[in-house]
């Protein structure tokens, strides 16, 4: 059986309307589960988003021997107990990219780590290579063998001076984390720059760590002992994507939608980009309130490392740019194969042009229709559903369970409340289940 949405389109009418309420970002929380293998007490983490992926994440942990206990929705309590396996069970590891950020903990507490190559490649190559060069760096031996990895340091790891030859969120993450308890001094050099890294930080020198630097391309990590849960609850930070996403399908079809629980300064990329296609956009502290204009603007796009444009709000923004009077271009700069998915676009009636594997034009404007439409990947889902929600007739969004459901809390339900009429259904599965990347 394989989940499907039916979204009855708007054909170009303006009239979503009210608030959505942005939950915990998945791309912080995945990493903030990780790190508790640094704990020698119990750590609580709050507004865990409930999705697949962070559910699968837990699952990673209980499997390894990880106490977590599900106090209320959203808040978790983890303890690593003593047992702990080093050995991440490849039949979920497998399945979920971000599975990575658990190596760093697991190696710098036991000195050895075992897992399988994580995740498919449906939004390009996703090496591990910075990974294994890291790890080597910070004196350990990494084995592999077929499509399994083996990493180990006997004697623990020593602080390193790491250049990651591209700014990669989760290798930046795992050696900060593994730095954490390795001896002496690790310096991350060309590190990313994403807002998660700093929350992660923020949160791990609440809890004894000593990092600096997080937030800007040079971190440091002073090497020491396990961390203290005690009296620090984590919670977890908005997820920007989402706030982003919806703030999409509002520039396309609100009257008037509040974005509430998020916070504007984390996209400020997309702020601008969308003001520039002709989007009225008001900010406060927590808040964006959009409404969509008339008529929008061609913009050209090329997704970057944060603080740049965001490849996961690459799908979401084409769509847009389909609404545009004119020629825009999106350069994908971080992913081949992540513009794979406009073909289906061209299928609703989208006038898109591949002009390389990185490289789209869409010229718009162009009236969508309902259709019958495979999400290839999480994001990607996510601007399909968009997509239908703007589009003449019915749309039917297969696989909805291993692409958006992976990282967006009850997305129908928040989608109903503002005026979109969509439905879940239950299908016995048409399409091959899409894998898990991010
Ligand atoms: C993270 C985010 C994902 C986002 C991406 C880019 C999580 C769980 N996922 O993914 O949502 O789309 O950042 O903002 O936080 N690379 C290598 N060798 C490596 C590792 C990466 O060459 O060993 C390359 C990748 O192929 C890619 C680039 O580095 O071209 C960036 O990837 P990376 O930042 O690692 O993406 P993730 O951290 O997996």
């Amino acid at each position: 059986m394989s989940n499907t949405f039916i979204i009855k389109g708007l054909d170009g009418e303006r009239k979503l309307h009210g608030t959505v309420k942005i939950t915990g970002a998945k791309n912080a929380a995945l990493k903030a589960i990780a790190s508790t293998v640094l704990f020698r007490d119990t750590v609580t983490l709050t507004n865990i988003p409930e999705i697949n992926d962070t559910l699968r994440m837990f699952e990673l942990l209980k499997d390894m021997g990880a106490d977590v206990v599900n106090e209320k929705k959203g808040t978790y309590a983890v303890s690593i107990s003593d047992g702990f396996a080093t050995e991440l069970s490849p039949g979920i590891a497998k399945r979920m990219r971000a599975s990575i950020v658990l190596t760093g903990p697991v190696l710098a507490r036991y000195g050895r780590v075992s897992f399988p190559h994580p995740g498919g490649c449906l939004i390009g190559a996703r090496p591990l290579d910075l990974f294994v060069g890291g790890f080597e760096e910070m004196g350990a031996r990494v084995l592999i063998k077929d499509d399994s990895y083996v990493v180990e340091a006997k004697n623990g790891l020593t602080g390193a001076e790491i250049f990651l030859k591209m700014q990669s969120v989760t290798a930046t993450e795992t050696f900060m984390m593994a730095g954490v308890l390795a001896k002496g001094t690790t310096t991350i050099k060309n590190a990313a720059m994403e807002p998660e890294i700093a929350d992660l930080a923020e949160f791990l020198n609440k809890c004894g760590a000593k990092i600096s630097g997080a937030g800007t391309p040079t971190i440091t990590i002073k090497g020491g002992k396990l961390l203290t849960g005690k009296g620090h609850p984590h919670k977890t930070m908005p997820d920007r994507i989402e706030a982003g996403s919806f703030l999409i399908l509002g520039a396309l079809a609100a009257r008037e939608l509040h974005i509430t629980n998020c916070n504007p300064a984390h996209l400020e990329s997309l702020i601008q980009t969308l003001e520039s296609a002709g989007v009225g956009i008001e900010t406060k502290k927590t808040e964006i309130i959009v409404r969509a204009p008339a008529h929008l603007k061609s913009v050209d796009i090329k997704t970057h490392e944060y603080p740049g444009f965001p490849t996961d709000l690459q799908a979401p923004m084409t769509v847009l740019l389909t609404q545009a009077e004119g020629e825009s271009t999106v350069f994908e700069t971080i992913f081949e194969g992540r513009l794979n998915y406009t073909e289906s676009l061209v299928a609703m009636g989208a006038n898109i042009t591949m002009m390389d594997p990185h490289r789209v034009l869409v010229r718009g404007k162009s009236e969508l229709k309902g259709r019958k439409l495979e999400s290839p990947d999480l994001r990607a889902g996510l601007a399909f559903v968009i997509a239908a929600v703007i589009a003449k007739g019915e749309s039917v969004i297969h696989n909805v369970d291993t692409t958006i459901d992976r990282g967006y809390e009850d997305v129908e339900s928040r989608l109903r409340a503002i005026g979109v009429d969509i439905e879940r259904a239950q299908k016995v599965a048409e399409v091959t289940p899409a894998l898990t990347l991010e």
